[in-house]
């Protein structure tokens, strides 16, 4: 795990400490802008941006593994990205996350899949 400290693919983003449960905080890494999300536990990565509609999803309510799209309500999982309800039928890009102590780092070149990694 101290090894993404020194790993170049990975980005340290914030500090773990920065998002308490059921909140989301936008972080920029490159061009891209992210939300991390915390619920049940766990932290999550995704692209800031709702596929229906090109807004913020971190301006939305985190609550159960899902945030919402604060503009027309549709409801994405965080672990997946896959929308729950409608309008949106898109999913959002997922990226993978660490934390290391109270450092977040993010691998925007990897998929939300390499969480479940050991
Ligand atoms: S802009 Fe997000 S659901 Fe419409």
């Amino acid at each position: 795990m101290t090894q993404i400290v020194t790993d170049p693919s990975w980005t340290r983003v914030a500090a773990a400490s920065q998002i308490g449960p059921d909140t989301a905080l936008s972080v920029q890494v490159g061009d891209r802008t992210v939300c991390l999300a915390r619920s049940r536990g766990q932290l999550h990565a995704l692209l800031d941006v709702c596929s229906h509609g090109q807004v913020p999803l971190s301006a939305g309510d985190v609550e159960d593994g899902t945030i919402e799209c604060y503009l027309h309500g549709s409801r994405f999982e965080l672990a997946t990205g896959r929308p729950l309800s409608l309008p949106a039928t898109q999913p959002v890009p997922t990226f993978a996350v660490r934390v290391v102590g109270d450092d977040v780092y993010l691998n925007t070149a990897q998929t939300a899949a390499a969480n479940a990694a050991p």
